[in-house]
């Protein structure tokens, strides 16, 4: 949800800023801009659209003067919360122009300024003049009215008297080498170099430049001068926070030959599901190595129960979670949408173990979720992507899913990577409470033969393009499956709808006869999740009774089902596997099938229209 990038050093700022903004276009796509520091002026350059308009507008940067000579400078690319996405209410903002000469400062932000009519009231009266809808243009005018000839004790003057959550760069006229960052609730990530810095809102912008960043934390403020950098609290007391070191490969970030970055990251999980179970798996004793959990078996027999938090694709991926611990370990376990859960009084307590689910580790509603469940005393853990995330560094204790970059929108391989985990803590779980040795390896042996499987389903990418010609066409779809595959109906029905824009929804397959079968007909195509297991057989019933109302259905079955393909318009053949396994090889399937449908459709396959990759507001 919008991206920042900025940049302080010895090279030109301009070509560094543009090239982020590229890389963290995913987060946000509806505008973009940069403000550069270049003969004592601030220039600032924005556009609405990609951010490919932004480029063309600035024209030949490479050769011109006023881009050669600018070594600091701010970019944003913006996902519109406050004001529609035009050119005024793009970023950065500058403020004090109204003074012959240009911007005093400029200010690139992410997240949400809560009180900003007060403040903007408030400088109005002041004489300030606001170009734009936005709350970030407020934050740049108090910023300004503050400054006389400090930056960074002008900013952390304004950032006391706003409530809300901010990553912020800034800029101004009479600072040429200087570059302050901030952030609270909305990540900046400070990128090493000798002679030069670059900040970004996530590593994927900074790490063609560097493998070594700084992880701010809540309340931090960076003064930062070519590669020096000191780090302060809002009271400015300086403060030491450790340097990381990111693992991700520049290829990983890239598409990689693919058309897009969904096909590469459905595509690349095999190896994310093998990286997130690689080490983790005992095969010799049937249980899960999950260090990161902190618990041992004692402790683990203690407890009560698992509540799953997470929203979007990670909550579906919970909901997988909770029958597993249930059906595995015997343990109560729940999954809660994770703003519910924040603002419903929760009933939670020290015999409660809180899972927060995040590919991103930075989606507010779930960070708000593990605050609330740490207030009301349970242990709360984190299963998250993004080494280092917000979420990542507050639950303190939990497991990195080592999935790798995930770019496109539509999240495809952290669901999976987050299933194949979820089966691994409810194994884990399980041998400490009831399972025996011999069923635990069975278990693990069916896990760790996740990767092999997935393959097999990727083979069938030119059959399942087929199918989604046939597709093209509707505009409304229902998914259905039950227990284990009910989550995957969720996740299928999610994905179409997300990149296809075609309306998908998706139910318990008992419950389409309460309501949803008054919908069926010739133009309402059925997808059933049919793989042999417990309640298969119900689920075939239902498919006849979509069938006898003309309902066209496609059906994912296990390998050589004759029953089930006898059952069905079209299907698409996973491997046979246990109902926990299938899972991930039929959400495989499906996601190949949406992006094959919003293929063909037409539609902007990593950047879906109004989504964002990652929300920070809540
Ligand atoms: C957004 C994304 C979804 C994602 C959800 C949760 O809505 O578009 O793909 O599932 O956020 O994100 P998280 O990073 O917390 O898993």
């Amino acid at each position: 949800m919008c991206g920042i990038v900025a940049y302080s050093g010895t090279k030109s700022a301009t070509p560094i800023l543009l090239n982020g903004l590229r890389k963290l276009e995913y987060r946000g796509y509806d505008s973009a801009g940069i403000a550069i520091h270049s003969d004592n002026t601030i220039h600032i350059y924005k556009e609405e659209g990609k951010v490919a308009n932004l480029i063309d507008s600035i024209g030949d940067y490479e050769n011109d003067a006023v881009h050669q000579q600018c070594h600091v400078g701010i970019a944003h690319t913006r996902w519109a919360t406050h004001g529609p996405p035009t050119k005024e209410n793009a970023h950065p903002h500058g403020a004090g122009f109204e003074e012959p000469g240009g911007s005093r400062i400029a200010l690139v932000h992410n997240g949400i300024i809560e009180n900003y009519r007060a403040l903007k009231s408030r400088l109005e009266a002041e004489g300030k003049v606001f170009l734009s809808d936005t709350d970030s243009e407020v934050l740049s005018h108090l910023i300004e009215f503050y400054y006389t000839d400090d930056l960074a004790k002008a900013i952390s003057t304004a950032l006391k008297e706003v409530q809300g959550t901010f990553g912020i760069a800034c800029i101004a006229k009479d600072q040429p080498d200087m570059l302050v960052v901030a952030r609270r609730g909305s990540p900046i990530v400070i990128g090493l170099g000798e002679d030069q810095t670059i900040v970004a809102s996530d590593a994927s912008a900074i790490i063609s430049h560097t493998r070594q960043a700084v992880y701010l934390d809540d309340n931090d403020v960076a003064i930062i001068r070519g590669g020096k950098i000191d780090i302060k609290t809002l009271d400015a007391k300086p403060v030491q926070r450790d340097t990381a070191d990111i693992d991700w490969s520049e290829g990983a970030a890239e598409k990689g030959g693919y058309e897009h970055y969904m096909l590469k990251e459905i595509f690349e999980q095999p190896t994310a599901i093998r990286n997130s179970i690689r080490g983790r798996i005992d095969l010799d004793r049937g249980t899960s190595v999950l260090a990161g959990l902190g618990l041992d078996s004692r402790e683990i027999v203690d407890l009560q129960r698992l509540l799953i938090v997470g929203c979007g694709t990670s909550m579906n991926a919970g909901l997988v979670g909770e029958y597993a611990i249930e059906d595995f370990a015997g343990m109560l376990s729940e999954v809660e949408q994770a703003a519910e859960f924040r603002y419903r009084n929760p009933i939670v307590g020290s015999k409660d173990i809180v899972l927060a689910i995040s590919q991103s580790g930075e989606t507010a509603d779930t960070l708000a979720a593990v605050r609330e469940a740490q207030e009301k005393g349970a242990l709360v853990a984190g299963l998250v992507n993004v080494v280092g995330s917000t979420i990542a560094r507050e639950t303190g204790r939990g497991i990195y899913l080592h999935a790798g970059p995930e770019i496109s929108v539509a999240s495809t391989k952290a669901f999976t990577c987050q299933v194949s985990v979820l089966l691994l803590i409810a194994l884990k779980f399980a041998r400490s409470r009831r399972l025996s040795r011999e069923q635990g390896i069975k278990i693990a042996e069916e896990i760790n033969s996740l990767p092999e499987l997935v393959e097999r389903v990727l083979e069938q990418n030119d059959a399942i393009a087929k199918i989604a010609e046939d597709f093209v066409k509707f505009d409304n779809m229902f998914y259905i499956g039950r227990g284990y595959l009910f989550p995957v109906a969720l996740e299928g029905a999610l994905k179409i709808k997300e990149i296809s824009y075609i309306h998908a929804e998706a139910y318990h397959a008992a419950e389409l006869k309460h309501g949803p079968i008054a919908l069926l007909e010739e133009s309402m195509p059925v997808v059933a999740l049919l793989n042999a297991g417990p309640g298969m057989e119900k689920t075939l019933g239902n498919v006849e009774e979509c069938r006898a109302r003309k309902s066209p259905v496609l059906g994912v079955i296990s390998e050589g089902d004759e029953d089930a393909r006898a059952a069905c318009d079209w299907v698409i053949e996973v491997p046979q596997s246990s109902q926990f396994i299938a899972t991930v090889t039929s959400t495989v399937a499906l996601q190949l099938f949406s992006y094959h449908v919003a293929r063909l459709r037409g539609c902007p396959i990593d950047q879906p229209r109004n989504l964002a990759k990652s929300v920070t507001v809540e």
